[in-house]
Parts: structure tokens; sequence; C-alpha cells
């Protein structure tokens, strides 16, 4: 068999599965509406939860860093790609996350790939959630250390691998503090405790509560009254998402920053992040402290979102966020609805397997601060419409 005659018989594969993924043309800025594979319509599943992807401000520090420093750092960190905006906005991400020391890398998914991968080894146990993020489950399999995974949210069943594992030389637990398709929360305190007990160490990817939960956004540790530097050992977070700009950071002692900066391959061998992006990840942090009034309008538009979608009837259990699962279960209705969906002008992307577990398909809505009630409005009656269709509600 030819390379090509392998390819296009995946391919197919994939497509009679329903398990066929594709690029969608997305044209103009990341905001409520945009047009999407040429029509134009309301974007329910972005990222840019905040809005602040669109920020003058944030627009304006990227600018005026892309005049000053250019468009490319020009090498790794370690090489001569290390510039000053990396220092000072580290000892930023450190105040924000209150903890001793951050350290930048160029994404999450790098960052829970590097992290894990330097943290635990050969001889080594890593304890993970069945739905941890893909990024948290491919460091757990580069790292070579032996990988558990507990049903989700069972720290009964995390404490009873903990009590019963025993000649490892190393334990981390590794999980997401909001979980990315289903928008719970991990449960933190128990967590922290368990950690504690068994001596293992704690990493939390906050790649979805940082900027939002809390009262200062500073993420599920804040949410929990944990974000002291002694509860989490590790946390990571991204840029990209809430923060409005691109790049992931860890959190945690001095000693662990030092280490990474010597041992996590993914932060060693790639380039550093365009100056724009550390600029605008700068200007955001200034913007989470003085303008509050982002964060409220998320929270108002999810409470008018949820309570609309529960007003058909749809559930959005076990979501405590702005990430509102609603379960459509086979893969083939969940597309047909994502295209349906997209001709009465909203715009929510199907979530299938290998993204979530079989049998489990659903449409995933994120409400953001930059929708306004009118587009909320307006896609709930769509939405409507859609699951009238397909399924009487
Ligand atoms: C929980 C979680 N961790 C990590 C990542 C990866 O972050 P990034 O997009 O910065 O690579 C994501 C992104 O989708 C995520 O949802």
């Amino acid at each position: 068999m030819t390379m090509q005659d392998f390819f296009g018989r995946e391919l197919e594969r994939l497509k009679r599965k329903d398990s066929y993924r594709w690029l969608r043309a997305m044209e103009g800025p990341p905001e409520a509406r945009m047009r999407v594979d040429g029509r134009e319509v309301i974007v329910l599943c972005s990222s840019n939860y905040l809005g602040l992807a669109t920020h003058p401000r944030l627009k304006a520090a990227a600018i005026e860093a892309t005049e000053r420093l250019g468009v490319c750092s020009a090498a790794s960190r370690l090489i001569a790609g290390n510039n000053e905006l990396y220092r000072i906005l580290e000892e930023r991400l450190a105040v924000f996350k209150r903890r001793e020391a951050a350290l930048v890398f160029s994404t999450g998914y790098m960052a829970n790939l590097g992290v894990i991968s330097a943290v635990v080894g050969d001889g080594d146990v890593v304890y993970t959630d069945a739905l941890s993020h893909a990024s948290i489950v491919d460091g757990c399999r580069l790292s070579r250390a032996t990988v558990k995974i507990f049903p989700h949210n069972d720290v009964d069943a995390l404490e009873d691998l903990l009590k019963s594992d025993t000649g490892f030389r190393r334990r981390l637990i590794a999980v997401d503090g909001v979980y990315s398709m289903d928008g719970d929360l991990t449960p933190l305190p128990d967590l922290v405790k368990l950690s504690k007990d068994y001596d293992a160490l704690l990493m939390l990817d906050d790649a979805h509560g940082t900027g939002i939960l809390g009262e200062r956004g500073g993420g599920t540790a804040e949410h929990f009254g944990l974000d002291d530097p002694d509860a989490v050992d590790i946390e990571i977070g991204t840029l990209g998402k809430a923060l409005g700009s691109f790049g992931a950071y860890v959190v945690g002692s001095r000693s662990l920053r030092e280490y990474l900066i010597n041992r996590s391959r993914s932060f060693i061998f790639t380039c550093a992040l365009a100056p724009s992006a550390l600029a605008a990840a700068l200007a955001t942090l200034d913007v989470l402290d003085e303008e509050p009034a982002h964060r409220q309008r998320l929270w108002e538009n999810l409470r008018h979102f949820r309570e609309g979608l529960h007003r058909l009837g749809l559930s959005t259990e076990p979501s405590a966020t702005h990430i509102l699962p609603v379960m459509t279960y086979d893969r083939q209705r969940t597309m047909a609805l994502c295209e349906r969906l997209l001709e009465l002008g909203v715009f929510c992307q199907g979530i299938r397997p290998p993204t979530v577990p079989p049998g489990t398909s659903r449409l995933r809505f994120t409400v953001t601060a930059a929708h306004t009630r009118a587009d909320l409005d307006r896609a709930l009656e769509a939405v409507e419409k859609a699951f009238r269709e397909f399924a009487p509600l």
C-alpha cells in the first residue's frame, strides 16, 4: 500500500465513523459575531472568555512591543530569545498567582508536556483524572512514569491508589482546575489534603479557570481559598484563553522554575514567544486588576444563557462555569445539530470522541463577556429551533 492509499483509507474510515475533522474558515477578529464558512454567526465556542482579545489596551501594548522589539524573538529563551518582557511578565504572573515564581512557556500544551515529563520519570507514578486534558495525558505518556487514571473527580478512588501504591520514587497528581469539556471543577480542597497526606506533588492545570474564578480572577485555587503558596505545588495556565493573548505559564517555587529551565524539553527546545504576545499578556494583567466589569459581565451573560437553555429543557450538568455542555450523545446527531445551528446563525462546535469519552458527544457552548443580551437571546431561539427539529424538546 502506498502512503497516499494509506492516508485515503484512514480518512475514509474516519468519515464512516463520523470522526472526521476539518478546519472552518473564520473571518474577522475573534469577537462575539464572526464570519464562519462565509456566514455571519454568533460564536458560542470561543475561549476569548473575557472578550480581551480585541481590547484596545492589549492591542496597543502588542503594537508598541512590535515597533520597539520586532515581530519575532529570534531564538529559544536559553539561546538569545529571553527579551526583557519575559522577566517583567514572569514577575507579574507570580504576584497575580501568589507564588514565588513563574516561568512562561510557548503554549499550555507544551507546558503540560514539559512539566510532567520533567517532574516524573521512570520509577515514578502520576495519577490523573479520567477527563484530564489531552496535554496532561500526553505529558503523562511522554514522562515514562507509571500512569494511573482515576474515575472523574473520584477522590476516594484516588486515595485508594495512593494508599496501596508503594515503592515509587516520586508521586504526582495532575488534574484540570475547570474541566474543559464539562465545565465542572476539580475537588481541589480534597486533592490538596491527599497530596499532603500521601506525600505527592499536586499539579493543577487552570487553563479555563484563570481570569474567571475567584474575586480577583485568580482562578480555581482562589475560588477555593487555596491560592497560598503551600497548597498547590505546580500550577499551569494559558495566556491564550481568558487572558486574551498567546503563550502559557507555570507558577510554583523558585526551585521549580530553575529546575524546569534546566530540564523541561518543551521549554528548552523551542523558539521564544513574539514580543507582542508577552506585551499583550502584561496589559491583560492590568486590565484584570483595573476592569473587573469584564468578569462581571461574563457571569451575568452565563446566568442568562444557562437559564435560557434550562428553560428549553436542556441540561448543562455537570457544569459550574462558563463552559456549558449540552449532551447529544451520538456523533452524527451532534454534527448535524452543529451544522443546522450554523445555518441558523450560531456557531457552537460539536465535540466528539476522542476529545470526550465514547457515547458522550455534545454541543459545548462557551459564553463570553463580549456577547450582548440580544446575541444570547437570538442564539437561544436558534438552539430551540434546531433541537426541536432534531429531537423534540
Ligand atoms: C485544560 C487545558 N489545558 C491546556 C490547554 C492547552 O493550552 P494552549 O492552547 O495554550 O496550548 C488547553 C487548551 O485547549 C486546555 O483546555
